[in-house]
């Protein structure tokens, strides 16, 4: 078996800096006028198995068109990436447990295919069950694993070799940047590839909205818990004191621009409490507030189109699922 090697980002092992970022960042996110939490610390241990599950609902039709994808066109996804020759590096953005992604790892390392797989999660225990999983399931297969962000993390990887690289950033992760954040992401993508470098990008379509609401609302309530969860975290590392029973699940879809939301609204008013080393913060919440914890945006085709050609790519294919609902869009930077 290869051996999987790691990279860690300075601040995401564990250190105090780690906890008084995480603290900053929630404590400037409620002291906001539109009072809102980020959605990359969703994803503790408990937020990853959440989310698993979320895969697994029957509402969640991202997931199963995505898979439908890597799970029938392996074959395809693969021929476009390889069309080119020589070594190249495999870099995927948030794979989470690659359930998808692996489909085309193993094709790909069945095919003999020279390639590094560099995955790239802010998640301590995502980036062990991939290190650990991985190899067993893809024997073969050549892992440098990259703990923290995006950004941190992409840059790093992009200068650890000067093969040529592919980007998989599937399962609409663009779609929790705002249109604007998402063109100045993959901007920041580009300014790492060379002409002729690819990226992979799963994008779910703006569809009928009663669709799209119920992904987001699952009669379960595994969405309403992965919501909640990060309040819990909250308590947890910041020693904060949030009653889960005084908050509830609101998510909204505005079927014309595309934006789908989450929101926890405070169920009365209240005060909460966090700490961090001597930092003590206190937020008050009014009956009927909202907190925005997440985006889930939506596009069209042209307004996917736009997006790679203001970001410097040209569109090598588009892949999609039998239904029509859900896209993996092959870029090639220009
Ligand atoms: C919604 S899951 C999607 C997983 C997978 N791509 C899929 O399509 O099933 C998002 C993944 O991205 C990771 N993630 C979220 N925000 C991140 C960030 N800012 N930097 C690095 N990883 C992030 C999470 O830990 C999680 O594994």
């Amino acid at each position: 078996m290869v051996r999987p090697n790691r990279i860690n980002s300075a601040v995401t092992n564990g250190t105090t800096s780690e906890n008084m970022i995480f603290y900053r960042d929630v404590v400037d996110g409620l002291k906001a006028d539109m009072k809102h939490l980020q959605s990359k610390y969703f994803y503790d241990a408990m937020g990853d198995r959440l989310f698993q599950r979320i895969m697994k609902s029957s509402a969640y039709y991202l997931f199963n068109c995505e898979l439908e994808i890597f799970s029938k066109r392996t074959a395809d996804l693969a021929s476009l990436i390889l069309q080119q020759d020589g070594p190249f590096d495999l870099i995927e953005l948030g794979p989470g447990d690659c359930t998808k992604s692996g489909y085309l790892l193993e094709y790909l390392v069945k095919a003999n295919a020279d390639f590094t797989y560099f995955p790239i999660d802010i998640s301590a225990s995502i980036i062990r069950y991939i290190e650990t999983e991985l190899p067993q399931r893809i024997p073969g297969i050549k892992i440098t694993s990259l703990e923290g962000e995006y950004d941190d993390m992409l840059t790093k990887a992009a200068a650890l070799s000067a093969h040529r690289k592919v980007i998989l950033f599937l399962g609409s992760n663009l779609g929790n940047m705002t249109p604007k954040q998402s063109l100045t992401f993959s901007r920041k993508i580009r300014s790492h590839l060379h002409t002729g470098d690819l990226i992979l990008i799963g994008l779910d379509l703006k569809k009928d909205p009663r669709i799209v609401l119920a992904a987001y609302n699952d009669k379960e309530g595994i969405t309403r818990q992965f919501n909640l969860n990060l309040l819990k975290r909250i308590n947890r590392e910041l020693k904060a004191n949030f009653d889960l029973s005084k908050f509830e699940h609101y998510p909204t879809y505005d079927p014309a621009t595309g934006a789908c939301k989450s929101y926890l609204v405070s169920l009365e008013d209240q005060v909460v409490s966090l700490i961090a080393g001597d930092n003590l913060e206190m937020i008050s919440f009014k009956k009927g507030e909202p907190v925005y914890m997440e985006l889930s945006h939506k596009y069209t085709i042209d307004e996917i189109n736009r997006m790679a050609q203001q970001a410097g790519f040209s569109i090598a294919g588009f892949f999609y699922d039998s239904k029509g609902w859900f896209v993996d869009a092959f870029w090639r930077a220009m």
